[in-house]
């Protein structure tokens, strides 16, 4: 039997409750052929034990009627919450650390540098999502690529796009091409706490997270939704774009999220025929701006022409040019974040505790009245259900 045999006789299991086949959904992993043995790996979003059960007895069925003589199915049900140091309220408990990817102004390079270390963090073999949060400016699905994929929907959660070896989700995505919507604030935290929630992340070392511009609501439902382990400043170096960049580091004082540092994006321009260094919008600007944050400048990265034609055309510098100067700064951005990480779960994680709605007991949150369909124990946001709709708390 062949690898394709297999798929072939797996894609007549059909998830249980579907209409869908295992392979169809990409539930079926590793998959291995030796002699009349095969081994397969099917991982399941359910962690019912009847559903992986029927899936199992099916597939080894439909392999022996493939001509298969000894079958090993092995299924893989969603993990339990790792052990992670954070505590807090966290309503992706699969995903291990969350790093938030701020600038105080659009344009800086903010997507360009969230993609470029999710795919460095990836290529040093790191379980990588990339969240999109920037919901008035997706270009996260341009950059890896998937600009005209659409995700599958099992039931009623969405499965993430794959790209570079990472799990992907965008509003883009979701919304026909060139579509705008115009977002209130309920509707932003809203659609912030259903990227985290309703997608099927796997178990994630990190997600990174493309945030709006600025410091508005979908910053605050982040930190109060799931406790965010490090937040990464993108500045440029001018002075209006560091002024902007100092609210957002002030930003994630306030919300409590240790600084990893700060990306000095657009650094220079170094002319490709003489070779000279051009400071278009200074230099030596932001380090003390770093200082009076007690954080670290973690890349200067130039203005590079492969830069935006890797943005442009969805392949990005990092994976397609690696060895690039530019490659090579974002990796040791990546090499410095996750150390940063791992020394902040090792200091005993972080807490979004403190940048909870603060609710008298027995008070819902939620400014709109609706005295029937409130839970007896006066539960605040995010608890989703009934009778809420239009006041974005639910
Ligand atoms: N270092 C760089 N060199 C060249 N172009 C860059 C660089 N960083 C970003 N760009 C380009 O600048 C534009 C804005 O960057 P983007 O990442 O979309 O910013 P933001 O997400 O902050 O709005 C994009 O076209 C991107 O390709
Ligand atoms: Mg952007």
């Amino acid at each position: 039997m062949t690898q394709e045999d297999v798929k072939k006789a797996l894609s007549s299991v059909t998830y249980p409750g579907f209409t869908k086949d295992i392979v169809t959904f990409g539930f079926v992993k590793d998959i291995s052929v030796e002699g009349d043995t095969v081994k397969a790996t099917v991982d399941i979003t359910s962690s019912a034990p009847e559903v992986a059960k029927q899936i199992e007895d099916e597939a080894v069925a439909a392999l022996l009627r493939a001509g298969a003589e000894d079958v090993v199915i092995t299924i893989n049900t969603p993990q339990m919450p790792r052990e992670t140091s954070s505590r807090g309220k966290n309503i992706a408990p699969q995903v291990k650390n969350f790093v938030m990817v701020s600038s105080g102004k659009g344009g800086v390079g903010k997507s360009t540098t969230s993609v470029n270390l999710a795919i460095a963090l990836a290529m040093q073999g790191k379980k990588v999502g990339l969240l999109d949060a920037d919901i008035y400016g997706p270009n996260i699905p341009r950059m890896m690529g998937l600009n005209d994929q659409k995700p599958e929907v099992v039931g009623n959660k969405v499965m993430p796009l794959k790209a570079y070896g990472i799990e992907v989700m965008s509003m883009g995505s979701l919304m026909e091409p060139g579509q705008s919507l115009i977002w209130r604030g309920s509707m932003i935290m809203k659609a912030i706490e259903q990227f985290l929630r309703d997608i099927l992340w796997s178990d994630l070392d990190c997600l990174v997270i493309d945030m709006p511009p600025g410091t508005g609501d979908a910053q605050l439902t982040l930190a109060q939704s799931v406790p965010v382990t490090c937040g990464v400043t993108v500045t440029t170096p001018q002075m209006v774009s560091l002024d902007d960049s100092r609210r957002s580091l002030d930003m994630f004082q306030k919300l409590h999220i240790p600084i990893a540092g700060i990306i000095e994006n657009m650094s220079g321009f170094i002319c490709p025929e003489s070779g000279k260094e051009y400071d278009i919008f200074g230099k030596g600007t932001t380090q003390p701006m770093a200082d009076e944050y007690k954080t670290i400048i973690m890349a200067e990265l130039p203005i590079e022409p492969a830069v935006r034609t890797g943005g442009d055309t969805g392949a990005p510098i990092t994976y397609s040019t690696p060895n690039s100067e530019v490659a090579k700064r974002y990796m040791k951005a990546a090499e410095s974040l996750w150390a940063t990480i791992e020394k902040i779960n090792k200091e005993g994680g972080v807490s979004n505790a403190a940048v909870q709605p603060t609710t008298p007991p027995g008070v819902s949150a939620c400014s709109t009245a609706a005295p029937k369909a409130a839970p007896a124990s006066g539960g605040s946001c995010g608890t989703g259900g009934g009778g809420h709709s239009g006041c974005g708390c639910h």
